[in-house]
């Protein structure tokens, strides 16, 4: 996000009354608190400043700037173990990563059985025009479902699009009962969120990234990890340069921002979508951002390539990519998202943040839909193997601080229960 992702947000895509629509100036009695805002401004200095340009009232109880990660929009992460049978999976597979928390997934459930299909109307518009991202997120979904159902004691044999890559249903994964398995990355789905804070300036030995990698069952797909210097600096520079291109693209920025969720009231009707407590921000910066007014497309564009700079590239510890042959193949894409959830959940049990970054293959995509030269993909390629093609990418690092939870809606709300 910020990525027409991960920037913060502070504005929902229905105006409230008193607030303006995108991009929209000023208005109302509230649009001169220029005073209040300079002096909050000066305390938040450069890491809130970009946020802080916009319209709107006061808005602590709007933002829930007080009790962050309250309600119903946050139910999900406190009671995905209740269920002990095959709802208990879908509980656990609807809290996994995915693109801008869109959420793309609905699932049909029996005793013996869960099917996953892709919600097709979910998704990122320009910013992931080939639905790539959608379906890694749909593999990370899955991933958390089969953790979930060994712990229930529920075998699960999962065939990956059973009616064809372009069909709406992803996997059929059939179950039966087998002795129940304790694995740590069962234990972490709870925990896991994606970090977008600073990291630690301590390196990760070699060893601990190797230990984050299980390819078992998952033919094809590698992980790149880039931790020389010199090759770091390179995909720092890529990193900037993709999230200044992706804010310059009207449509990718517009697409990006439609998901954000700016008010409680948003996230609590959402329930999916990026928020301003998921942007790793001091509790300090945060609370203070909370009471200001509303922003702009614009200053949430700014606050992301600041934050892409002064943060998120600056900060990491090492990047990994997700490479396969075939990038464009369906059975992949969701391969690379059970890969990426693992890695996740690895990371997460041993205490190692991780955030995803995805803006340099979503402009490899823009130049390829757009006809246009390739200028992202041939910078990418040099920093990875030959014939080795980027599917997903992400940092890690040791945090300075804990990630929050993003909103998710409940198990009931995206399944429906079948006939056996
Ligand atoms: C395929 C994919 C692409 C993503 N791209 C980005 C990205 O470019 N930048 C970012 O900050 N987060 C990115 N994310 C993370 C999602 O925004 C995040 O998973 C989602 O908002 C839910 O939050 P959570 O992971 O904390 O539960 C991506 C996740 C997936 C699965």
């Amino acid at each position: 996000m910020p990525t027409a992702h991960d920037r913060v947000p502070v504005e929902s895509p229905s105006p409230r009354a008193g607030e303006p629509a995108s991009g929209q100036p000023p208005v109302g009695p509230s649009a001169g608190s220029t005073l209040s805002r300079r002096r909050v401004v000066r305390v938040l200095g450069t890491v809130g400043a970009a946020v802080l340009v916009g319209v709107g009232g006061y808005r602590v109880f709007d933002t829930a700037a007080v009790n962050p990660g309250h309600g119903q929009a946050y139910e999900p992460w406190r009671h995905w173990r209740d269920d002990a049978g095959p709802m208990g999976a879908v509980a656990a597979a609807l809290l996994a990563a995915n693109p801008h928390n869109t959420q793309p997934w609905l699932f049909r459930v029996n005793a013996t059985a869960i099917d996953v299909d892709v919600d097709p109307g979910r998704h990122i518009g320009s910013v992931d025009p080939y639905r790539r991202e959608q379906h890694v997120g749909l593999g990370c979904a899955l991933e958390n479902l089969a953790l979930a159902c060994r712990a229930r004691g529920l075998r699960p044999d999962i065939a990956v699009l059973p009616d064809g890559p372009d069909a709406r249903r992803v996997a059929h994964v059939d179950l039966t009962p087998a002795p129940a398995q304790q694995d740590d990355r069962y234990e972490a789905i709870g925990h896991r969120h994606t970090n977008r804070g600073p990291y630690r300036a301590l390196a990760i030995p070699a060893e601990a990234l190797a230990e984050l990698v299980d390819t078992a069952g998952l033919p094809g797909i590698s992980v790149q990890w880039i931790v020389d210097p010199a090759s770091m600096a390179v995909l720092s520079a890529l990193l900037v340069d993709a999230a200044e291109a992706v804010v310059a693209d009207e449509s990718q920025s517009r697409d990006g921002f439609a998901w954000f969720r700016g008010t409680d009231d948003a996230i609590q009707s959402h329930r999916d979508g990026l928020t301003l407590d998921a942007q790793g921000l001091t509790p300090l910066t945060l609370g203070l951002a909370k009471l200001l007014p509303a922003s702009t497309r614009s200053s949430g564009d700014a606050f992301w390539v600041e934050q892409t700079r002064t943060v998120h590239t600056a900060t990491a510890a090492a990047y990994g990519v997700l490479t396969a042959a075939s990038p464009d193949d369906r059975v992949t894409q969701l391969d690379t998202g059970r890969l990426l959830q693992r890695i996740h959940l690895t990371a997460t049990a041993r205490g190692i943040a991780l955030q995803h970054m995805n803006q340099i293959t979503e402009r490899i995509d823009a130049e390829r839909l757009a006809g246009q030269r390739a200028t992202f993909s041939p910078r990418f390629a040099g920093v990875l193997p030959p014939g080795a093609k980027p599917l997903v990418a992400f940092r890690v690092g040791y945090p300075l601080r804990d990630a929050r939870p993003s909103p998710r809606r409940s198990a009931a709300t995206v399944t429906q229960r079948t006939p056996r």
